[in-house]
């Protein structure tokens, strides 16, 4: 596997790679776990050549978040990616990626102001700003992002569609641990207690897409009481607990029925401790 650090380097041998290869490109920020190599995996599937990003991106963190204290495991990152035959591992510092007085930004201004774009003031716009850097340094043909963060999914969609960017962006299911808890790097912030708590979380939304199944007719507002009592049996705090369109992620008015809405799907934001969790499923014919 080749390791790059420099944009400049990468571009060129995306340039060269893509005359004859579509590349398959997975960003990440590092410290890997069995989600991000399942994304890999389908990476791999789609191009012939597979480039992975790991890049902990400071314009997505808002103040007072764990920026510096993101776990970094650069090493052992390294050689998970070997042992899945990834082609490039680009791996830029702040300081290389955001040179020359960076002053742009790019903003998908309606998707990103719900849901954790409320709670996280310009996250997305750090996020999209990145995702667009790296696709022009990667030059992908193929994008892939995890449904975990279904949010940031549809914005990236959005700017893709909007800017006019020429790459697919495929989607990945959730990847779960066995009890259920969506896989993020953050999970091993928690204690083996807030561990359990956390638990709640795939529990909740499992409990909501079931209601929701049995009865498309049920208000939204029943809806939500469900799942907050249902976190709220385990000392976690709610950020929020929205059911939204797919199409517009706004939050929907609590008096409205599941059937009236298009594409439905609920959201959940948690802190357990000091760690924030996320988490989402489908409440549609999909689900
Ligand atoms: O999902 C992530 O890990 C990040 O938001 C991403 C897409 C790598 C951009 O920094």
């Amino acid at each position: 596997m080749l390791v790059l650090s420099s944009s400049q380097e990468m571009q060129q041998t995306a340039l060269r790679w893509k005359r004859e290869h579509a590349i398959a490109f997975v960003p990440t920020m590092g410290c890997l776990h069995e989600g991000h190599l399942r994304l890999v995996r389908k990476a791999r599937t789609l191009g012939k050549k597979c480039v992975v990003s790991i890049f902990v991106n400071p314009l997505q963190f808002v103040k007072g978040e764990d920026y510096e204290k993101y776990p970094r495991t650069l090493e052992a990152d390294k050689e998970r990616l070997n042992e899945l035959e990834v082609d490039l591992l680009f791996a830029p510092t702040d300081k290389e990626f955001y040179r020359g007085g960076f002053q742009s930004e790019v903003q998908v201004s309606q998707l990103s102001q719900h849901l954790c774009g409320k709670s996280r003031p310009g996250h997305f716009r750090g996020v999209t700003t990145v995702c667009l850097k790296l696709f022009q340094i990667t030059q992908a043909d193929y994008a892939v992002f995890g449904e975990k963060d279904f949010q940031q999914l549809r914005v990236i969609q959005q700017m893709v569609l909007d800017l006019n960017v020429p790459l697919a962006i495929i989607p990945h299911e959730i990847v779960r641990e066995e009890d259920g808890l969506a896989m993020s790097s953050r999970n091993r912030y928690l204690t083996p207690e807030q561990r359990r708590w956390a638990a709640k979380i795939p529990e909740t939304v499992n409990l909501v897409r079931e209601r929701a199944k049995l009865n498309p007719n049920v208000s939204v507002e029943s809806l939500l009481e469900l799942a907050q009592r249902n976190l709220t049996s385990v000392p976690l705090t709610i950020d929020y607990v929205e059911i939204a369109s797919e199409r517009t992620l706004k939050p929907e008015k609590r008096s409205i029925l599941l059937s009236a809405i298009e594409a439905p799907h609920f959201f959940v934001a948690v802190k357990v401790g000091s760690t924030r969790l996320i988490d989402n499923t489908s409440l549609g014919a999909r689900s």
